[in-house]
């Protein structure tokens, strides 16, 4: 697309190194409303639509899953035909609505934040969808609910498909026991692996605090997932980054 030097430069200096004004890597502004708009908004299931709004009007909607990234969520899932998944930081749960309507009707997502009352909010959505008995909720910190489900072998290589969009700073934790918990070809998608942009920052960057706090952590996760042999990935610069690892061994 051209475009003159000095916009390039303005475009490349409000994506770069910011909180996030909106919720896509993309480095024009037009270009990321222009997917919402022509591709996302128009073939959105109205729950979802309503539980965005509703999210919206919370004062911690940054952390809300953005619209395109649920509707790649709900198509990834359709095309692995997963059943039987995992999501780690539910949040007032647009993903998780994004989940529930690809999955069969006896389809089942084992669902984990510290946080009931964010999930509450955006519980009555999944009723209306008539998609809330595929969720099983569990309030309380993923690491150790996901060692209580590790010491039952029969949940080993169980899940289709597991989302993580929580704690960045426990991601190696999570990674080493939810590869005991996918089945061989299945997948865990990471979020948030590119991380507002910062992957790149320099060290200097003017970052926000909890950004920079994090960055650590996902920077060291990006490196482990790379040469991890038991895994294929593929880093998608979808919503803040979402890296998908296919489980081969
Ligand atoms: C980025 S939000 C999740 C967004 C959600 N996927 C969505 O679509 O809106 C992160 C969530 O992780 C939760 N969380 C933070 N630490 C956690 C932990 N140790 N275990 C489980 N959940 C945690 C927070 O309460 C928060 O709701």
């Amino acid at each position: 697309m051209a475009s003159s030097n000095g916009e390039e430069k303005k475009q490349s200096e409000a994506g770069r190194h910011q909180e996030v004004g909106h919720k896509s890597l993309l480095q024009s502004d037009a270009l990321y409303q222009y997917i919402l708009e022509t591709s996302v908004y128009p073939r959105e299931p109205e729950p979802m639509k309503e539980l965005r709004e509703i999210t919206a009007k919370h004062p911690w909607n940054i952390m809300t899953t953005s619209a395109d990234e649920g509707q790649f969520l709900n198509m990834l899932l359709k095309l692995i035909n997963a059943k039987n998944t995992m999501e780690i930081g539910v949040y007032t749960g647009y993903s998780l609505l994004a989940t529930a309507l690809a999955l069969p009707d006896d389809g089942k997502i084992l669902a984990m934040d510290v946080n009931r009352e964010n999930y509450e909010l955006g519980r009555p959505t999944l009723e209306k969808a008539g998609v809330a008995h595929k969720v099983d909720f569990r309030e309380g910190p993923a690491l150790p609910l996901l060692d209580e489900l590790v010491k039952d072998e029969k949940n080993h290589g169980s899940f289709d498909f597991i989302f993580v969009d929580a704690d960045k700073d426990n991601y190696l934790n999570y990674h080493e026991r939810l590869l005991q918990l996918v089945k061989v070809g299945g997948v865990i998608g990471y979020d948030n692996t590119l991380w507002n942009g910062s992957v790149v920052a320099p060290d200097d960057a003017p970052l926000r605090k909890y950004v920079m706090y994090y960055r650590e952590f996902v920077l060291k996760l990006n490196k482990a997932l790379a040469v991890d042999p038991r895994i294929e990935i593929c880093m998608l610069p979808v919503g803040d980054g979402i890296t998908l690892c296919r489980r081969i061994k």
